[in-house]
């Protein structure tokens, strides 16, 4: 009787978070849509990279690629709600070092709308170039911010 007197109260507070979070903005596992979305990033950027290494690159393919990147970036920030590092590769400075990472994030944004803006342009030099700035920042925030990498 007092177990589950125990347990209905802690119930309610429960519900009232998800309610919350599911009104505010995060998709019902903000963890497992981080981590399809990031893998998503990462088979566009290889595409990106492997049309460049092959000397002819194909304009769709790779507008396809920046565009997944550049709106797939958009929305990560928001996949980050605070206590929902457990169990995952995202590290507990970015919940206290929130602006960094927060910062890190746009940049990302910024920097793969230019990539598409490179591709629509067509010149492969100019491609290659953005797309290793944007490989660069993915690299330099998993270094401050993701374990195992
Ligand atoms: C602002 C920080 C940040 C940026 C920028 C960033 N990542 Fe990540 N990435 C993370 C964090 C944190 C994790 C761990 C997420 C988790 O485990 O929930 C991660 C995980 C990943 C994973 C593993 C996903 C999985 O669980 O299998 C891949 C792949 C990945 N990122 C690719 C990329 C690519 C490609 C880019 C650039 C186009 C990028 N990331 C940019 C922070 C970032």
């Amino acid at each position: 009787m007092s177990i589950y007197g125990i347990t209905r109260r802690m119930a309610f507070p429960l519900a009232v978070l998800t309610l919350t979070g599911a009104l505010v903005a995060a998709p019902a596992d903000p963890k497992a849509t981080r981590q399809a979305s990031f893998k998503k990033m990462g088979a566009a950027m290889k595409v990106i990279k492997e049309q460049i290494a092959g000397g002819s690159p194909a304009k769709p393919a790779m507008l396809a690629a920046a565009q997944t990147v550049a709106t797939t970036a958009k929305q990560q920030g928001a996949l980050f709600p605070a206590g929902s590092g457990a169990g995952t590769d995202a590290l507990p400075a970015i919940w206290t070092q929130r602006a960094t990472f927060d910062a890190q994030m746009a940049k990302l944004v910024a920097e793969s709308a230019k990539l598409v803006t490179a591709v629509n342009g067509g010149n492969v030099d100019a491609i290659g170039a953005q797309f290793k700035v944007v490989g660069g920042t993915c690299a330099g925030c998993h270094k401050q911010f993701r374990a195992d990498n």
